[in-house]
């Protein structure tokens, strides 16, 4: 059934092996054929994407609680906010104790409610357009690229365009940089200037990559970055809205605090929110960023080994990658696996579960938000193109922390699926 596979399983073996080389993975990975032993299943358990903790961390977290600062607010929170700001070149930060809660104030600062749409891409997390719900507006859901899975932009202009004309006030398009790769501004951000409807940046997933030498989270009126357990960098729990327009991020910041009114007293005049990040979580991210050009290293490394090992098998394919200019660049936050089932008949369960039995996880790319049952009633411009990745991709472990042992067998597990053992 993989007869064209089979074959080219030596020259894999030694493509892996000069990957590993090449990418400072210090071990070789075993022989194909021996590669699926009962041993390889009996190790520790391989996360998807763990937290990476050093002692800079635990010293910066221990700093923080002894120096007295551990009610919400304090000078970590303000360096944390300067510090990524900086690094993403936007005015300012506002952390945040979400990804979620920065995406729903950028969507509140721009007057996206009842009434009006918000347009964004049907393969996200569920978050993404959750925070529409929040706001009160409605959201509504735009078919992918099949290169990344990143939304189509000329689907998406269309979408807006065809909104208008049925009489729909658009108040905000919201892009997301999907596993961890900026979507295609260049068309995006024109087309919506054009239009004067104003761009969110739902770069939760992809602090540190860039488009055309410019970072994730500085497309757009407004950002917003996760420091979730799983992402890139985390603050156990946390995230940061991002913007130039400093009218926008001091509403955020009235909002998040429960909208008090600036008096000696507890005055209210509106609904506020619980939403900053407290100061102890800001250390833990102060650190965490100071290693985040390491992590990121670490996680290219990851993926460029797996192409190396399976990017030649017939039927396979990975998502995104960095373009020839060396304009953008992934963070490589997860490795996303495609299969194309006319080439290979291994299906996304079948991998997911040969690497569940060693104790390996491996999840399924986002299931679309038009294909998710709470959505079911909302409006969407689909061909396809999502279901088709959904159906045919998964996404492999890539956390920073994965030593090259962790790395070598997971890529054994794989072949040997993929290759039909
Ligand atoms: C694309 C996307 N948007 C939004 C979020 C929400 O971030 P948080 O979990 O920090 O609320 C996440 C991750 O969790 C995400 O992956």
């Amino acid at each position: 059934m993989h007869g064209g596979v089979v074959a080219g399983a030596d020259l894999l073996a030694r493509t892996a092996t000069a990957a590993y080389t090449k990418q400072g993975l210090k071990r070789q990975p075993p022989p194909v054929r021996a590669q699926v032993s009962r041993s390889l299943c009996l190790m520790a358990r391989i996360f998807l994407s763990k937290a990476d903790i050093s002692d800079l961390e635990e010293r910066y977290v221990l700093d923080a609680v002894r120096s007295g600062w551990v009610a919400p607010l304090g000078p970590h929170v303000d360096a944390f906010e300067a510090e990524i700001a900086m690094r993403v070149g936007v005015h300012a930060g506002l952390a945040l104790s979400s990804g979620t809660a920065a995406l729903q104030l950028a969507l509140l600062g721009l007057d996206a409610g009842p009434g009006t749409v918000v347009v964004l891409p049907t393969m996200t997390f569920a978050a993404s357009a959750n925070a529409v719900v929040y706001a009160g507006a409605r959201p509504v859901f735009v078919d992918s690229q099949i290169s990344d899975g990143n939304v189509d932009p000329e689907l998406l202009i269309r979408a807006v365009d065809a909104l208008r004309n049925e009489g729909e006030t658009v108040a905000a398009v919201m892009s997301v940089d999907l596993f961890g790769r900026c979507a295609d501004y260049d068309s995006i951000v024109s087309a919506l200037e054009d239009r004067e409807i104003p761009l969110i940046e739902d770069a939760a997933e992809a602090l540190g990559a860039s488009y055309r030498n410019r970072q994730a989270g500085s497309f757009g009126r407004a950002a917003a970055l996760s420091f979730n357990g799983n992402k890139i960098m985390t603050t156990s729990g946390g995230g940061m809205l991002l913007s130039d327009d400093v009218e926008l991020l001091n509403r955020a910041r009235y909002l998040s605090t429960q909208a008090r009114q600036p008096v000696p007293w507890y005055e209210h005049t509106e609904i506020g929110f619980n939403y900053r990040l407290s100061n102890v979580l800001a250390a833990l991210g102060r650190a965490q960023h100071m290693r985040l050009d390491t992590m990121i290293s670490r996680r290219r490394a990851i993926r460029a080994a797996y192409v190396a090992a399976l990017g030649e098998l017939p039927g396979i394919r990975f998502l995104g990658g960095d373009d020839d200019s060396g304009e953008s660049e992934d963070n490589c936050w997860l490795t996303c696996l495609v299969i194309d089932p006319a080439f290979n008949v291994t299906t996304p369960e079948q991998l997911i579960k040969s690497l569940d039995a060693c104790d390996i996880e491996a999840r399924y790319l986002w299931k679309p938000m038009h294909a998710q049952p709470v959505f079911a009633g909302e409006r969407s411009f689909i061909d396809g193109r999502s279901d088709q990745l959904f159906a045919t991709g998964i996404t492999l472990p890539s956390g920073s922390g994965l030593t090259d042992e962790e790395i070598a067998r997971t890529i054994s597990i794989l072949l040997a699926a993929l290759l039909g053992d």
